[in-house]
């Protein structure tokens, strides 16, 4: 049994994620999660809310709110909504939490003590109209790098690029649209990230199996130089971990906050200090994720997230674990990213901010999770930008799970109560066709995990159909209701095994639509063990071995639904 850590990217407090977002870290992690669950890993699986920072502060005023309480009413909504969809996290946290606000001074403390943290009088960007300081990102212009003139001012969405404020041309404030801007000069922390390049460097090289999209992003920015550049780590704002190195004061820094992108993936790891604590657990059951000298070393730590995030976790998170390492603590470094590109909708991009797509909420006021659960997977943006529309998402739907899984289960159990009984059939024996189909499935089902342990999901999501279609087509082919008529117990030698194909399908299927799964293992009344062997698996459930016939699987999405929800959301959400 291996240990696995895995962490999804942690979503912004301020609003409803759209199915973007969900399938750009939260539900490829939730897939692995029950992947390696499933293959019997001790797996801990983590999430949170990322709630500090502007666009917090910005969305508790739109919803008129104190800050603390809208948090806390959205993370309520967020949590639900991540349950709505089955994810599984054994932690939904808050970067807000006390843990976090602890971990965070004290990493602040161990950089400093590493000499990696600089004071530094900085000029920032002050509106006049909106009477406050305009954090990095509610600066708005065009792109020093690309040219792209909505550039932010923490980052340039459209090329990646970290930025500071004062790097863009033409700014603007993002809340107001004032161009009448001022800057005045106020006291900063700095992460000397360029003091860690080297070591950065030789790490990165050194991760071969990592997908190109996590390494290309990483060298450009270490290649580049100005990926590297010193990052201000704190903010004057209210809303946030207050600056403190360890438990003691910071001269200089009163009032001030950390920097968001500092203490969120922090809380990665804060997050579980919030299971324990949650639970009554000793800090040793932490750190025994987190610490190699308290027994992580033996733990292999995947992190999922969308390709925005890729720089802060390549390279700012890494600085901030070495850093406190080379003070002689034994932080995790992650083994493994997995990022993704862009889920777009219907010929644009999906946006909160404009409230353009399908958000989680509406999703699931539509269909269960395993529909979108479904599309969404088997066309994670992997190797490129995908897009959602309605078309083939009904084409997915219909084909896929009703016209291939569903019709499977359905016509096996059903036929079997008719003419046997709600029991596995006896008689017969296995022959050409059923030799056939358990080795092309003992092919199958390798492949499958193999390409679940390298979390390729898209190619695992084609071969799993595959792998239901195998039952559809030896149905087909053998027709039990015909054979019935000369020889009933060649029937119940297909059916026996077809029942057995819809334990194994179970099993298989869970990561990918766990409620159809999870119905399907009841029915069968069964267990969930991973078939390693698989001409053993499918003698799972001998003859005599009672089941009972589930309900419809899935729906068909009909073209009227289609219509009606693509008019629907086809505006901007109000
Ligand atoms: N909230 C960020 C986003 O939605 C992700 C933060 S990931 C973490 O893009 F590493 F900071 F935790
Ligand atoms: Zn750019």
């Amino acid at each position: 049994m291996s240990r696995v850590l895995i962490t999804s990217a942690i979503p912004y407090i301020n609003g409803i994620k759209h199915l973007g977002n969900l399938v750009g870290s939260m539900l490829p992690a939730d897939l692995y999660a029950r992947y390696r669950r499933g293959r019997g890993d001790e797996v801990l699986f983590l999430c949170a809310t990322d709630e500090h920072g502007t666009p917090a502060e910005i969305a508790a005023q739109k919803a008129g709110k104190p800050v603390a309480e809208y948090c806390a009413e959205m993370w309520q909504t967020q949590k639900s909504l991540s349950d709505g969809f089955l994810l599984s996290f054994d932690k939904f946290g808050r970067s807000s939490s006390p843990q976090n606000h602890a971990l965070t001074q004290h990493f602040a403390a161990k950089l400093h003590d590493a000499g990696l943290i600089e004071e530094r009088t900085e000029t920032q960007v002050y509106s006049n109209a909106d009477g406050r300081f305009l954090p990095d990102r509610y600066i708005e212009g065009t792109c020093p790098n690309c040219g792209y003139d909505k550039a932010r001012g923490d980052q340039c969405e459209n090329c990646t690029k970290q930025l500071d404020p004062v790097d863009l041309i033409e700014p603007r404030s993002a809340i107001s649209g004032s161009t009448d801007l001022e800057v005045r000069e106020t006291k900063h922390l700095y992460l000397l990230q360029s003091k860690m390049r080297d070591e950065l460097r030789s790490w990165i090289d050194t991760r071969e199996d990592w997908p190109v999209l996590t390494t290309s992003i990483a060298k450009k920015w270490l290649d580049d130089g100005d990926g590297l550049q010193d990052r201000g780590i704190t903010r004057d704002l209210e809303w946030g971990v207050p600056v403190r190195r360890g438990d003691a004061d910071w001269p200089g820094m009163e009032g001030k906050v950390f920097y968001v992108w500092f203490d969120a993936p922090i809380e990665y790891i804060a997050c579980a200090n919030e299971w324990t604590a949650e639970r009554g657990m000793p800090d040793a059951d932490w750190q025994r994720w987190w610490r190699t000298d308290h027994g992580a070393d033996d733990v292999r730590y995947v992190q999922f997230m969308g390709k925005d995030n890729v720089p802060f976790h390549t390279l700012s998170f890494p600085v901030t674990i070495m850093g406190a390492n080379s003070t002689g603590e034994d932080w995790k470094l992650v083994d493994y990213i997995k990022s993704f590109n862009y889920l777009n909708y219907d010929g644009g991009q999906f946006s909160t901010s404009q409230g353009r797509g399908v958000f989680m909420d509406q999703a699931l006021s539509i269909l269960p999770a395993d529909y979108w659960r479904w599309y969404l997977l088997r066309n994670a943006p992997e190797n490129g930008d995908s897009e959602f529309t309605w078309e083939t998402f009904q084409a997915a739907s219909n084909r896929d799970l009703a016209d291939v899984l569903g019709n499977f289960v359905s016509r096996v159990t059903k036929f079997c109560r008719s003419k046997f009984d709600e029991t596995v059939p006896e008689g017969g024996t296995y022959g050409p066709e059923e030799e056939a189909v358990i080795a092309d499935l003992t092919t199958r089902v390798a492949e499958y995990t193999r390409l679940m342990d390298a979390i390729e999901i898209r190619k695992a999501a084609a071969e799993l159909r595959a792998i239901w279609v195998v039952g559809n087509e030896y149905l087909q082919r053998t027709a039990p209701w015909s054979a019935f008529k000369e020889d009933p117990d060649r029937a119940a030698a297909i059916i026996r095994l077809s029942l057995n194909l819809i334990r194994l399908y179970g099993i298989l299927s869970q990561p990918f639509i766990p409620d159809a799964a999870d119905a399907m293992l009841k029915a069968m009344r069964t267990d969930a063990a991973w078939p390693n062997d698989v001409p053993q698996a499918l003698s799972a459930l001998p003859a005599g071995h009672a089941f009972d016939v589930p309900e419809n699987l899935f729906a068909k999405i009909t073209d009227d639904q289609r219509e009606d929800w693509s008019t629907r959301f086809s505006g901007t959400r109000t």
